[in-house]
This record gives C-alpha cells, sequence and structure tokens, in this order.
C-alpha cells in the first residue's frame, strides 16, 4: 500500500512540526494538517514565519521550503479525510476537570470526536493513526467508532486499520528529535498497514531504529517513557534540596552520578520543577489507571514524582520570602523567563505560573520577560478572576534593561540562552540595594554576580 495522500487532525505543538518533518522528507506524499481552530491554521498560512504559531528553532525554514508545496494547513477537515490514505489523530487530550476521573483521567472528548468525523468522511481504506499520547486500550475505542460506521456501506467500500504510533519529541528541540529520533514505535494488528507507515519514515529513519509492537504495548511505552522522565527530574530535584542543607554541589553530583553508564546523563538538571502539557497528564493517568487495576502502591509511587514536583516550586517561593527579610510585599522582582522551558513558547503548567501566582498573592510587584512568550499568554495565565487588583500588579518588560529596572530581585525561572551570561556589571546598577538574584536552573556564575554586589541564591547551592 502506498500512501499518497496524509492528513493530520490538530495542527498543535505535535501535529505541526511532526507533519512538517514528514513533508520535507516524504516530497510524492501530500500532506494536510487541519484544525477546528481557524485562527491557528491562519497562522500557520500566515506569510509573516514570525507569526506561526509554534516556536521551534529550525520550523520556520521547513515551513518556508514545503509550504505551498507537499504542506497545507486547513480547516476544510471533511474534504482532507475524504481524500487521505492515512490519517493521524493528533489532538489535545487533557486531563478531566469534571465527573468520574476529574483531576487524574485523561478526557477523550477530542479522540472520540476525531474518530468520529473521520468514520463520517473517510472513503475507501483508511489507516488512522493515534500519535496523541492515550490511555492504553483506547485504540479499542477508536477501531469501535470506526467500524460502527463500516457497517452497512457496500458502496462506499469503507474499511480501517488503526496504528498506535506515538510521538516522542520534546519541545525546544523538535525538529532535530523529529528528524534523528531515537526510536520510531509502532503499534498495530495490520501487517500492511505498518509496512506502509514504516516505508514513510524509511525515507529518512534508518530501518532498524523502528520498533513495532501490538497496539497495547505502544500505547503504554508512551505513558511510561515520559513517566521515567518525569521521575528522574523529581529525583534530581530531591537531592537539590539535599545539597542545599549539606553543602554538596548539585551540579557535581549530577555530573558523578550520570557519569555512570547504567545511569546515564540526561535529564538530571535540577531546576523548579516540570512543567509542559504532558508530564503531569500523563503520570495523574498512570496512577488513575493503576488504581483503577487495584494496583494501589504502584498509584502512590507514582502520585509522588508528581507531589515533589509541587514541593519544590512551593518550596522556591517560601525561600525567596524568607531571604528577603520575611517579606516581599511592595517590592519589585524581576522574573526571566515563563516558558516552562528553553526554546518554545509553550507555557502549560510552567512552573512560572504557580510560582508567580504566589509571589503576586505575597504582595509583590513583577517585571516579566521571556523572549517568546507574549503578554497575551501571561495574562491568560495569571489572571486572578476573583481578584482584580493582583491582575494589575504585574506588567510585561521588552527588554532585560526593562525588567531589572528598580526591582530588588531577579528570579530565573527558564534557562534561555541569553539568561546564561548576564552582564551583572551593567544589570546590577539597574536594581534597588540590596539586590538579590535567585537563580531556580543553576546557570548563574556565582562569583560575578557577586563581584557586583548581588546576593545569590541558586538552587542546589543555596546561598
Ligand atoms: N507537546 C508535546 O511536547 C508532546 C510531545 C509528544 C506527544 N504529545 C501528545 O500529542 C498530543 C497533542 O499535543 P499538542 O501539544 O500538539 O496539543 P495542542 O493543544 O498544541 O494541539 C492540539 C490541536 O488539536 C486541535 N483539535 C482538537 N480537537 C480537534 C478536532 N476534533 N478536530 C480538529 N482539530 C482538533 C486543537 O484545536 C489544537 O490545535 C497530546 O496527546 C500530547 O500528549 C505532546
Amino acid at each position: 500500500m502506498k500512501i499518497k495522500n496524509i492528513c493530520c487532525i490538530g495542527a498543535g505543538y505535535v501535529g505541526g512540526p511532526t507533519m512538517a518533518v514528514i513533508a520535507k522528507n516524504c516530497p510524492e506524499i501530500q500532506v494536510t494538517v487541519v484544525d477546528i481552530n481557524p485562527e491557528r491554521i491562519a497562522n500557520w498560512n500566515d506569510e509573516n514565519l514570525l507569526k506561526l504559531p509554534i516556536y521551534e528553532p529550525g520550523l520556520d525554514k521547513i515551513i518556508a521550503q514545503c509550504r505551498g508545496k507537499n504542506l497545507h494547513f486547513s480547516t476544510d477537515i471533511p474534504n482532507f479525510i475524504k481524500s487521505a490514505d492515512l490519517v493521524f489523530i493528533s489532538v489535545n487530550t487533557p486531563t478531566k476537570t469534571s465527573g468520574i476521573g476529574a483531576g487524574q483521567a485523561i478526557d477523550l472528548k477530542y479522540v472520540e470526536e476525531s474518530s468520529r468525523i473521520i468514520a463520517k468522511y473517510a472513503n475507501g481504506h483508511t489507516i488512522v493513526v493515534e500519535k496523541s499520547t492515550l490511555p492504553v486500550k483506547t485504540a479499542q475505542t477508536i477501531k469501535e467508532i470506526l467500524d460502527a460506521s463500516t457497517m452497512n456501506n457496500e458502496e462506499e467500500n469503507k474499511s480501517f486499520s488503526v496504528l498506535s504510533n506515538p510521538e516522542f519529541l520534546a519541545e525546544g528541540t523538535a525538529i532535530n528529535d523529529l528528524v534523528n529520533p531515537d526510536r520510531i514505535l509502532i503499534g498495530g494488528e495490520d501487517t500492511q498497514a505498518i509496512n506502509a507507515l514504516v516505508e514513510i519514515y524509511s525515507n529518512w529513519v534508518d530501518k532498524d531504529k523502528v520498533f513495532t509492537t501490538d497496539l497495547w504495548s505502544s500505547e503504554l511505552s508512551k505513558l511510561i517513557s515520559n513517566a521515567f522522565l518525569a521521575q528522574r527530574i523529581s529525583s534530581i530535584n530531591t537531592i537539590s534540596a539535599l545539597c542545599e542543607s549539606t553543602g554538596a554541589k548539585i551540579n557535581d553530583v549530577a555530573l558523578a552520578v550520570g557519569m555512570d553508564k547504567r545511569i546515564g546523563s540526561s535529564f538530571l538538571n535540577s531546576g523548579p520543577g516540570f512543567g509542559g502539557s504532558c508530564f503531569k497528564k500523563d503520570i495523574s493517568n498512570l496512577v488513575y489507571i493503576s488504581n483503577h487495576y487495584g494496583l494501589f502502591e504502584v498509584a502512590n509511587y507514582w502520585q509522588k514524582v508528581l507531589d515533589i514536583n509541587s514541593w519544590q516550586q512551593k518550596r522556591f517561593v517560601e525561600l525567596i520570602v524568607k531571604n528577603m527579610f520575611g517579606t516581599i510585599s511592595s517590592k519589585k522582582i524581576a522574573i526571566l523567563g515563563f516558558a516552562f522551558k528553553a526554546n518554545t513558547n509553550d507555557t502549560r503548567e510552567s512552573p512560572a505560573i504557580y510560582i508567580c501566582r504566589k509571589l503576586l498573592e505575597e504582595g509583590a510587584f513583577l517585571n516579566i520577560y521571556d523572549p517568546k512568550v507574549s503578554s497575551a499568554q501571561i495574562s491568560k495565565d495569571l489572571n486572578f478572576s476573583n481578584n482584580q487588583m493582583l491582575n494589575h500588579n504585574w506588567s510585561f518588560s521588552n527588554s532585560l534593561d526593562d525588567a531589572f529596572r528598580n526591582v530588588d530581585a531577579a528570579l530565573i525561572l527558564t534557562e534561555w540562552n541569553e539568561f546564561q551570561s548576564l552582564e551583572w556589571r551593567n544589570l546590577s546598577k539597574l536594581m534597588r540595594k540590596p539586590a538579590w538574584v535567585f537563580d531556580t536552573r543553576s546557570i548563574v556564575n556565582i562569583e560575578e554576580a557577586q563581584q557586583y554586589g548581588m546576593k545569590v541564591w541558586q538552587v542546589g547551592y543555596g546561598n
């Protein structure tokens, strides 16, 4: 089966970059990304590449190269499903906010809606691929919805194969991750469909990196990969607190531990806790599934990874207040970075949201600066619906100088490159004295900052 037309439902952080890389490497395939959000699609189609809805290094170049040739963005969902041989489902899978499983289970409504629309408009044989991260056994639901539409459809000759092909890209390095993946995971039962998908990836990925398995193992593997990554972050964050108390150096400990081949060095940077749309929701889901199967010890184990993440953020707020003579009321703080990590404009579950809200509640005024996050997004994230005064206690800064002017402290929350070499000689002059820097990413050169009169607190080192 040769794939000529691909449709991807969901033009988000996964759908956009993933389809761009497929289009670039498969010029003979027409790839269309569809979405219900017309504004998002308009931004993907904007001639000004600065307006792309997602910031990822290298993405704009691929869009410039492929858009309008074999890569398209559209809101005409029925039409592009009709002409597709293969449909990726790349929609969001948030945590349920109400009803059974609220706060833990995944809300599958967008996946279900996508399945229904595929069932309605697909033509001939269609391969349906789960790209979204889904609870184990979701493929069964998709299959049932699709199969129901194939009854009494002799004239249309509709049929489906369902595959799982979870995405492992990390925001901030998405293009590189997609171009040089560690593995491509495909779960399914239909060998012909699996081979068709393998053939697409084989245009740029070595075949020995493609791992095929059954549907349930594929779905669960993605959830577990995220859980293991988040667990490493929580593990090193507990040790950052121990280092602050004992005088051991967190970066040296992480380096020494990571040099062990059995452990490896990735994901051992202590910081303000993990953010992003995936880790929290996927672990919450793992907790929910484990409880559902009566595996309470398993559920409790993974719940702790989430608890430590919240604890790290809470203790940072307390440390800031304690260091600044026990009160930050009417003090001004420069917030450096609002995205949940460097090289992305994504703020979903960013530690900055919790930390800034708490600082505002303590009475501080914040100057917030992030190279890629817009003022409108920050405003949405920090909205106190029941306290208009707090909504006005921060301002958006367009530059570092702007952010540092007249502040008592600077708080580094995202490890953007430009925060790794701050010019303390100039910046310290803009601040009120005594001036603090709270470095939650361990990127400040402590001696240099101290040389210009800064009082420094750094994660894993303390004061
Ligand atoms: N963001 C990541 O780093 C990442 C990495 C790997 C996997 N994932 C998983 O991929 C999935 C998508 O994540 P994302 O970050 O791209 O989400 P996102 O919110 O950025 O994008 C999802 C898009 O789907 C669209 N959508 C929802 N329902 C639709 C429908 N019925 N028809 C058409 N469009 C619809 C939304 O409008 C939105 O634009 C999630 O399951 C996530 O867990 C995300």
